[in-house]
Order: structure tokens, then C-alpha cells, then sequence
């Protein structure tokens, strides 16, 4: 090869080397075998070289063209290739990271209140059952041993609304009893479910919201004692406030619908709001053993059946076991709020499971 093939050939490599991507090689390409590349233009001098020269220079030239070519075609394979794999570096995702906190789109805490409690109880075999939020009289009071000017009824500070065709009139739901009642009207015992729930009482201030949410408890069953009760409601709180040691007590009280009645308390300290210790009691759900009257009202024969019931605030559980001060925020959907005590919808509920 001659001295200016050897050049071209020296240079081109030298060139290539240099071009780190894609386009810088396009540049080498073009001005090597392009219309007016150099390549090109010694392939077209070589009309001009003189007769006896042109063989020999010709051969050069098409070896020269050939080992061009090839290292050209070379350098693209390996830019692309260095391309394809930088762009699969920058694209890795491995799946199997934990997802990153979500900043939008949290369980509000009464949802996670909701399904904390339905998880507990589903453990210890409860289904969940349900019920309207505009309530028949008969079911909310009547059939619940409140009769039309029963005293307790007073307590409840009822929503009236017109009743259908002129009938009697309806009210949204002051408790979630009602489901007691539907319950036991349309599935035959033994029956174990729960209802959580809206309800709703004409009254409002710092601590109580004309809209609430409580959970009923419903047990029937040929045998169920005070000491299935108790042992059933010791579980669910020690449970749901993480405290294996949770002061439980019992305190005699009056609902209608059942006999004997009870209030339950906690323990825990006034002053700080420290659950679980402190020797003061706080009053946090209602309960009984289902009144014999309530049972034959729905239906169930009270000689062969009894069982219990219980209902209990969902956001006074809530305050309490996430140290929520005031009620009223629950309601405004203010976004501050829910980012600071909402629940990533990822992280799975806490179960305490085995307190
Ligand atoms: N329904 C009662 C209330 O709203 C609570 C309760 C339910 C009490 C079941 C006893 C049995 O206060």
C-alpha cells in the first residue's frame, strides 16, 4: 500500500477511535466513503492515474475500501451495543425493593380502625355484616326493647325522616344495634358476626360529631356465658391496643336490649393519657347478654338460645390507641391532616397477634 493509502487508513482508525457514539461515527463515515469523502474522491483520481500505475493502484484502492468498510461497520456494532447496554443500566428496576412511602392516598385512621377491628374479630371467627344507614323505627328501637315513649330514646337525639307512602316514620341509625336486628331476622343461630358501621345523633361539639361510626358484636349460640363475653371483649382490646397487659373492668349498667348490661372500662392514666396504667378507668364500649325479649322480637326462641351483644365508638378508639387529640379534623378532609395520621395502604395492619 502506498504511503497516502496508509495515511488515510492510520487516520480513518484513529478517528473511529475517538467517535463515542452514534453520531461522531456517522461523521467519520460520511467523510471517508461519502459523495465527497476521501475515500470516494481517490477512487475517482484514479481515472487519472496513468495506465500502467492504475492496476496496481486500483487493487490498493478496493483492499483499502474493503478494510475501511469493515472497521466502520465494526465501530457501529460495538457503539451500539455500548448504547443498548447504557440505556438497560438506566432502565433497571428490581422488583424486589420495598415500595417507597405513597405521599398521596392514605387510609384515613377510622378505615384502618374499621379493618383493624373486622381483622381481630374475623380471627376469633366473626363475619362481618351490614346494614342501612336510613333505619325502620321498629328496627332501630322497637324490635331493640325501645318502645315509642321509652325513655332511652331520649339519649339518642334521633335524625327523623318522613316515612315512606305516609307510613311510620324512619330515622338514620342511631347505633349499629339495628344490625343486631336484621341479623338475627334473616340467618338462623348460632350466629357470630360483626357490624361496623355509620350512625348518627343530632349532636356536635369538640367531642361528638353528628356523623360517628361504632362497631356492633353479636354472639347467639345454645351455651354463650358472661364469661365468653368478658373473655371475648379482654381479647379484642388487649389485641387492638397492643397491651398484653390492658386493665380490663366490668362495670353493671342499663341498655334495654340487653340483660344484664355492662360498660367496660380501661385502664390508664388521666393525666399523661398513657394506656394500660395509671389507676384511673376509662369508659370505652357498651355490652350485655342479649335481652330474652330482643331475641323473640327477631325470632329466635330465648329458651333454647341466648348469646350477647356489644357496640363500641369507633373514633374514641381511634383517639386513643393513635393519640388523636380532637374529633372535629376527622371530618374535614383537610390533606395536612390525613398526611400527618393517615396509613400507608402498603404497610400491613398490626395484628399484636398473640397478646
Ligand atoms: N347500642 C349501644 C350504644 O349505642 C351499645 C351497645 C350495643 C350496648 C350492644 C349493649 C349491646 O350505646
Amino acid at each position: 500500500m502506498t504511503d497516502d493509502l496508509l495515511v488515510l487508513k492510520t487516520e480513518t482508525d484513529a478517528a473511529l477511535a475517538a467517535a463515542g457514539d452514534l453520531r461522531a461515527w456517522d461523521a467519520v463515515r460520511v467523510a471517508i466513503l461519502g459523495k465527497n469523502g476521501r475515500l470516494t474522491g481517490l477512487l475517482k483520481e484514479l481515472g487519472k492515474t496513468p495506465p500502467e500505475q492504475r492496476r496496481e493502484r486500483g487493487a490498493a484502492l478496493n483492499q483499502l475500501k474493503d478494510a475501511l468498510s469493515g472497521a466502520i461497520e465494526a465501530r457501529r456494532t460495538a457503539l451500539e451495543g455500548a448504547a443498548l447496554d447504557a440505556r438497560l443500566a438506566a432502565e433497571r428496576l428490581d422488583p424486589s425493593l420495598p415500595p417507597r412511602p405513597v405521599p398521596a392516598g392514605l387510609i384515613h385512621p377510622i378505615s384502618r380502625t374499621m379493618e383493624e377491628m373486622t381483622a381481630i374479630f374475623g380471627a376469633m371467627g366473626f363475619a362481618t355484616a351490614e346494614g342501612p344507614d336510613v333505619e325502620g323505627d321498629w328496627n332501630n328501637f322497637g324490635a331493640l326493647n325501645i318502645p315509642a315513649h321509652h325513655p332511652a330514646r331520649a339519649d339518642h337525639d334521633t335524625f327523623y325522616l318522613p316515612g315512606l307512602d305516609g307510613g311510620t316514620p324512619r330515622v338514620l341509625r342511631t347505633h349499629t344495634s339495628p344490625v343486631q336486628t336484621r341479623t338475627m331476622l334473616t340467618q338462623p343461630p348460632p350466629l357470630r358476626v360483626i357490624a361496623p358501621g355509620r350512625t348518627y345523633r343530632a349532636d356536635h361539639d369538640a367531642t361528638h360529631s353528628p356523623m360517628f361510626h361504632q362497631c356492633e358484636g353479636l354472639v347467639i349460640d345454645r351455651d354463650i356465658t358472661l364469661g365468653h363475653l368478658k373473655g371475648c371483649l379482654i381479647d379484642f382490646l388487649r389485641a387492638f391496643f397492643g397491651i398484653a397487659s390492658l386493665p380490663v373492668r366490668f362495670r353493671a349498667s342499663y341498655f334495654p336490649f340487653t340483660e344484664p348490661s355492662m360498660e367496660v372500662d380501661i385502664g390508664w392514666n388521666r393525666k399523661t393519657g398513657e394506656l394500660g396504667a395509671g389507676g384511673d378507668w376509662l369508659e370505652i364500649l357498651g355490652s350485655g347478654m342479649v335481652h330474652p325479649r330482643v331475641l323473640a322480637n327477631c325470632g329466635i326462641d330465648p329458651r333454647e338460645w341466648q348469646g350477647f351483644a356489644f357496640g363500641m365508638g369507633a373514633e374514641r378508639l381511634t383517639m386513643l390507641k393513635y393519640g388523636i387529640p380532637d374529633l372535629r379534623p376527622f371530618y374535614e378532609s383537610d390533606i395536612r391532616w390525613l398526611r400527618h395520621y393517615g396509613f400507608n395502604p402498603l404497610a400491613p395492619a398490626m395484628l399484636h397477634e398473640g397478646v
